[in-house]
């Protein structure tokens, strides 16, 4: 166990900055799993996350710039160039969002490329508690401001029969969460990715469900083909307040993704995930509650 001045650091000194754990929590007990902040290669998890499968731009600019990147003409651009936030928060609001892709290992930019966000990994100071009634839950330390990249959902990329497997073998008791995310990439194509964050995560793995959210669930490609699901703030959001995504995939009060994946689009994106066979009661505390965690039952029939 990583202890400072601080307290205990749950990433065992693997992220930039520690992931904090109460002090009190700390000494009661202490969550059991492997800290990596990036994804893994879990069973029937065809390509390894770690690999570097995605070509490079050949920019000698400091930072890449439209007119002249091969990464942000093929994929478009992401982040604000001055603030680093996620751009098109409105697409995202409705759960449909274009896929997002930095430069990578093989681009020839700066590390400091206004195209890079989420591959420098945490940097805010973020705290691990035990909540009144949805067991750990994660608080931020510091005001964080709308559209800043927050932390990854990290953990083993499995495969869709991995997937369904360990749900079945999953009880309700267990606090633990396997996201599937769909990508319509048009023409009827869709990429599933399913991440199980129980044995191998991050701090994403702590976050809690809420129908009222302030962070929200973006897929985004660095070195790899695998997405990394990537949790962006949704608004401005204080010092000390627990940090939520809805695990349906919607943002601030949208349909749940059972009514969204009714709706067709191109370069879509759909969230779901799969939480046991029974529905756990949701302890969100929002005005707009639907009382239950959302369940996928895709994975499971
Ligand atoms: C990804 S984990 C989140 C961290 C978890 N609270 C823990 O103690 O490790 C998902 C699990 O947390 C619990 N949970 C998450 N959001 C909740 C909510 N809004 N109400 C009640 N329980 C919740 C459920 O048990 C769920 O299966
Ligand atoms: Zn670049
Ligand atoms: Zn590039
Ligand atoms: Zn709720």
């Amino acid at each position: 166990m990583n202890i400072d001045r601080h307290g205990v650091d749950l990433s065992n000194g693997l992220e930039e900055v520690p992931v904090l754990l109460e002090g009190s929590s700390a000494r009661l007990s202490r969550p059991l799993f492997q800290y990596s902040p990036e994804n893994t290669r879990g069973p029937g998890c065809t390509v390894d996350p770690s690999e570097v499968t995605l070509p490079g731009c050949s920019c000698l600019s400091h930072s890449c710039l439209t007119e002249s990147c091969s990464c942000l003409q093929t994929h478009g651009r992401a982040y604000d160039t001055s603030t680093g936030t996620l751009l098109n928060l409105s697409t995202t609001d409705c759960g449909y969002c274009s896929p997002v892709f930095e430069c990578n290992a093989l681009c020839s930019c700066s590390d400091s490329c206004s195209n890079r966000s989420v591959q420098r990994g945490l940097r805010l100071g973020l705290e691990v508690y035990s909540t009144k009634n949805k067991g750990w839950g994660v608080r931020t330390l510091q005001a964080i401001p709308c559209g800043i990249f927050v932390c990854e959902y990290a953990g083993e990329v499995i495969s869709l029969e991995e997937a369904r497997h360990r749900q079945l073998a999953q009880t309700s008791m267990e606090n633990n969460y396997i996201i599937a995310v769909r990508e319509h990439a048009g023409a009827g194509s869709v990429t599933e990715t399913f991440v199980d964050p129980a044995a191998v995560g991050n701090v994403g793995r702590f976050l809690n469900h809420s129908c009222c959210p302030n962070l929200l669930m973006q897929p985004v490609r660095v070195h790899s083909v695998v997405p990394r699901l990537a949790l962006f703030a949704g608004r401005n959001i204080d010092a000390r307040e627990e940090l939520t995504f809805d695990y349906s995939g919607g943002y601030s009060n949208q349909a749940p993704v059972e009514v969204m994946a009714t709706q067709s689009s191109d370069d879509a994106l759909r969230v779901s995930r799969t939480d046991g066979l029974q529905r756990k009661e949701c302890h969100c505390g929002a005005e707009n509650c639907v009382h239950f965690l959302p369940l996928d039952l895709s994975i499971i029939n």
